[in-house]
């Protein structure tokens, strides 16, 4: 049934899966809490992640919970081979994921994952809900619900809302603010600066780098940078969030300006073309290309093609070198697809420990209420948030005070003043 590289890599995928388990003490508990309440009994559940060894113990923790669980990579270039041979060999989780996969196989895993005519669907991207809605729309009838985790899924997941074709509820599990605040930004600042000094061993100290999107993500990955030494520019499409990062101290200027200037650069915008030819054009040469937002559109990958008429070469492990007309050398890492999980391990387990959490306990609220959910993207329930908030300040050993009556008063009160 699963498609995996090697069920041999199994034992070295359980080692790791169990390192990161040692950060991910909040997923824990509600494992704990799964194993004993089987809220999701019977429960089938396609998930479409990146294959990590933070997912493998969220999966673990739905088995745990009751649910039959299938797994598909969210993107051809993240799987860790040896995670899905211990998913599959070791925990029942049937996961169907080869790291380097073309598209074609890509397709036909997230079709193998829908085999099991899933009640509920798990989505990084929402890849699994479109295929879904376009090319089986006879299964819908059997879903309750799903999840979304990332930026780029809940913005697609709102159009279909709003053109009324989403045909259940899903809850946004990237808006909660114990996933976004946290993830995005804490995660993919440090996996994405890991990402680049992996791939490329360059020092960044005294280096100027781009980074195209100030948002959650792209403060995460400056503020890193520019502990690394690194001159930080920022390019940016809304005034406001320019202005912020203005003030954080960052120059700020339009991508034809920061192009002839930056030594690397890396995008984070979820949006198309923000690098394209007529910034390639003006790059020096050995400049460092990287993305680290969702899909692989943000540096525009034909442009390069076109512009290394002077070749292109595999340089290093996910350094691919393209060589333009005058001799210029550009460098595109990870082939342009989310640089922290292309050419390093993804998210530190311990940020993944809130996002997961969220996913877990989202699915079972998911489950119960969905009789009563309209079709339509829905937040993380407050109390979910809190709570988790609540379970990782535990898990750290760290106390916080609490409101005083008195306190308490004030705060609700519109007459006390000087
Ligand atoms: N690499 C990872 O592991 C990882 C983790 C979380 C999110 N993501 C992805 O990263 C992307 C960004 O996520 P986010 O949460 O930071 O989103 P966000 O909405 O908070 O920020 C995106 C920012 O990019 C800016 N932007 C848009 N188009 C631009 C352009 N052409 N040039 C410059 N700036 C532009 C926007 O104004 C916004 O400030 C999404 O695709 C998201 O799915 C990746």
């Amino acid at each position: 049934m699963a498609d995996i590289k090697d069920p041999a890599l199994a034992p070295s995928g359980r080692d790791r899966i169990e390192w990161a388990a040692g950060e991910m003490q909040v997923l824990a508990q509600i494992r704990e809490r799964f194993e004993k309440e089987q809220p999701l009994q019977g429960v089938r559940i396609a998930a479409c992640l990146h294959v990590t060894t933070e997912t493998a113990n969220l999966m673990e923790t739905l088995a745990a919970g009751g649910a039959e669980v299938l797994l598909a990579a969210s993107n051809p270039l993240s799987t860790q081979d040896d995670v899905a041979a211990a998913l599959t060999e070791q925990s029942g989780v049937e996961t169907f994921a080869i790291k380097g996969e073309d598209n074609d196989t890509y397709y036909k895993h997230l079709n193998a994952v829908l085999d099991l005519q899933p009640q509920v669907t798990m989505d990084d991207g929402a890849d699994l809900v479109t295929v879904l809605h376009t090319q089986r729309a006879d299964q819908l009838t059997h879903v309750l619900g799903g999840t979304e985790e990332t930026t780029t899924g809940v913005i697609r997941l709102r159009a279909m809302a709003g053109d009324g074709a989403l045909a259940y509820p899903i809850v946004s599990v990237n808006d909660a603010d114990t996933k976004h605040l946290f993830d995005n930004r804490f995660g993919t600042g440090q996996s994405t600066i890991d990402a680049v000094m992996r791939a490329t061993n360059r020092l960044l100290a005294g280096r100027t780098i781009v980074i195209a999107g100030y948002g959650m993500c792209g403060r995460g990955v400056a503020s890193r940078a520019r502990g690394m030494g690194a001159h930080v520019v920022i390019t940016e499409v809304q005034p406001t969030v320019a202005l912020e990062a203005l003030m954080e101290g960052f120059r700020v200027m339009p991508m034809r300006e920061a192009a002839r200037i930056g030594d690397i650069f890396i995008t984070v915008t979820g949006d198309t073309s923000v690098i394209r030819r007529e910034h390639m054009e003006l790059m020096g040469d050995g400049a460092i290309l990287a993305n680290s937002g969702h899909f692989d559109v943000e540096i525009d990958k034909e442009a390069l093609r076109d512009l290394a008429t002077g070749g292109i070469r595999r340089l290093r492990d996910s350094v691919d070198e393209y060589t333009l007309a005058d001799g210029r050398r550009l460098h595109l890492l990870g082939e342009g697809r989310l640089v922290n999980l292309a050419a390093a391990e993804g998210h530190p387990a311990a940020v993944m420990d809130m996002s997961f959490a969220n996913q877990a306990l989202s699915v079972e609220w998911m489950v119960k209420n969905h009789a009563d959910l309209e079709k339509r993207v829905y937040p993380v329930p407050e109390e979910i948030d809190r709570e988790v908030a609540r379970l990782k300040l535990r898990a750290m050993g760290v106390e916080i005070d609490t409101l005083t009556d008195e306190q308490d008063r004030y705060l609700h009160s519109w007459d006390q003043g000087t």
